[in-house]
């Protein structure tokens, strides 16, 4: 199939390099002249694990290229995705300027029966906004509009495609649903589950599942603080609650709060939903509440740590970016604890094995050891493996205090305080 992705970033060059893999023939349109020049010279402009390969591969076989014009393509393409941003906006809600930018042009630029392809996350309704403003452009246009929401994790986004647990289509005729069966055929025809529904509810269902995690992962967090002043460890009440199939025991790690470019966006987003029907999401709401104030309750217990100031003190920062196997930064954790740390008079040194940049009053180190010469905190804030095969003895000498804030439970409580480590870690007592 010819397929006409609209929007290079994170979800459409995974999207694009995928699709053409199985076999389609893709177009990855961006109006970013710089990024499509940078595409086609061989250079990925997001760190993926895994996704260069596949984009050079398939740029190799002529299934997938990319281009800056979309008339073509367009014009050209049985199926025609959506995947452009949708940023928050000052009211919480998602910002569809790019989604209804890109549906006039599509509109303007189709040419017979087309499938409109929705995959960046929008706002339930997106979808019938989308088929108006394209029979807006074009009055004769015959086209349809699905909505396909993904669900790809950073750092392990070409195997989520790749091996999905479900492809949500949410499509209105028969002849969509069709259509998408045959855009998924490789992957159906190896047992992944197509859920057909409405577009409505395909487009609310991707809110509610990072909603739902995102409540997980607040839930464990507060029940790890209650583990810590009632005495209990939390990583066991997490075990055994997940072994019960109805809870499961994924998304019950207990840290810093949820970061990155989707729960706390898509949060909001719901939340504010939510309002705009009069259908309050309360859970969703003291999801987000609980996590925005975690950011500051780690780093009152860094400053606790450190005997109940951190002014003038030096902090060694480990991970800056909101979890491992990515170099995105957006709202992690580590930087809202690090903004924290500096008002409150903290020298942070900071070592992040992807991480480009830091924040103002915060110094990069070239590595761990680096970051830890002379701290009197060692704060450990996302989970990257290689810190677990760190020569903690020799971290220890080189501290100017022997103190580690483990926010992911990373190391072991008991091998850290043989070493001689006064060591706090999350929602065990101390
Ligand atoms: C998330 C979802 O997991 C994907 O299914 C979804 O497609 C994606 O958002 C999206 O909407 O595009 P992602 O943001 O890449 O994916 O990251 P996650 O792996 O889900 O982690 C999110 C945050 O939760 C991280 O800060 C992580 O450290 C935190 N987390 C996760 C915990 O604190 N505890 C856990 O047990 C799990």
């Amino acid at each position: 199939m010819r397929v006409a992705i609209v929007g290079s970033g994170y979800v459409g060059l995974v999207s694009g390099a995928c699709l053409a893999d199985f076999g389609h023939d893709i177009t990855c349109i961006d109006r970013d002249e710089h990024r499509i020049a940078e595409l086609r010279s061989g250079l990925v402009p997001i760190y993926e694990p895994g996704l260069a390969e596949l984009i050079a591969a398939n740029v190799a076989e002529g299934r997938l290229r990319f281009d800056t014009r979309l008339d073509q393509a367009v014009a050209a393409a049985d199926i025609v995705v959506i995947a452009v941003g949708t940023p928050a906006s000052d009211n919480d809600e998602a910002d569809l300027s790019s989604v209804h930018a890109a549906a006039k042009s599509i509109g303007l630029a189709l040419d017979g029966f087309t499938l409109v392809v929705t995959k960046s996350t929008v706002p339930v309704g997106t979808g019938d906004a989308v088929a108006s403003a394209i029979h807006a452009a074009r009055p004769d246009a015959v086209f349809d509009v699905v909505s396909n929401p993904e669900f790809l994790r950073e750092g392990a986004a070409i195997k989520d495609f790749c091996q999905p647990e479900r492809i949500v289509v949410g499509a209105e005729t028969e002849r969509a649903r069709a259509l998408m069966s045959e855009l998924y055929r490789p992957l159906t025809q190896r047992g992944t589950a197509l859920f057909m529904t409405t577009r409505r509810s395909a487009e609310l269902l991707k809110y509610a599942a990072n909603a739902f995690l995102a409540m997980k992962i607040s839930f464990i967090n507060e029940m790890a603080d209650l583990c810590e002043k009632a005495g209990g460890d939390i990583a066991d009440v997490a075990r055994g609650i997940g072994l019960d199939s109805r809870i499961g025991p994924k998304f019950l790690e207990a840290g810093p709060g949820y970061g990155g470019s989707c729960f706390p966006k898509d949060t909001r987003a719901l939340a504010a939903m939510g309002r705009r029907y009069e259908a309050p999401q309360r859970l969703v709401e003291a999801t987000i509440a609980v996590n925005a104030e975690r950011f500051t309750r780690m780093a009152r217990r860094i400053v606790e740590a450190c005997g109940g100031s951190v002014e003038g003190r030096r902090i060694a920062l480990l991970g800056l970016t909101f979890k491992p196997g990515t170099d995105d930064m957006r709202e992690s954790p580590a930087l809202g604890i690090a903004e924290a740390l500096i008002r409150a008079g903290a020298r942070i040194s900071a070592y992040d094995p992807q991480a480009a940049a830091g924040l103002a009053g915060l110094a990069l180190s070239e590595d761990a050891y680096a970051a830890a010469t002379g701290a009197d905190c060692l704060v450990l804030a996302t989970e990257w493996r290689e810190f677990r095969a760190l020569d903690m003895a020799r971290i220890r000498d080189i501290m100017a205090q022997p103190v580690i804030v483990d926010l992911r439970n990373l190391f072991d409580a008991r091998t850290m305080r043989a070493l001689g480590f006064e060591y706090r870690g999350i929602g065990r007592p101390a």
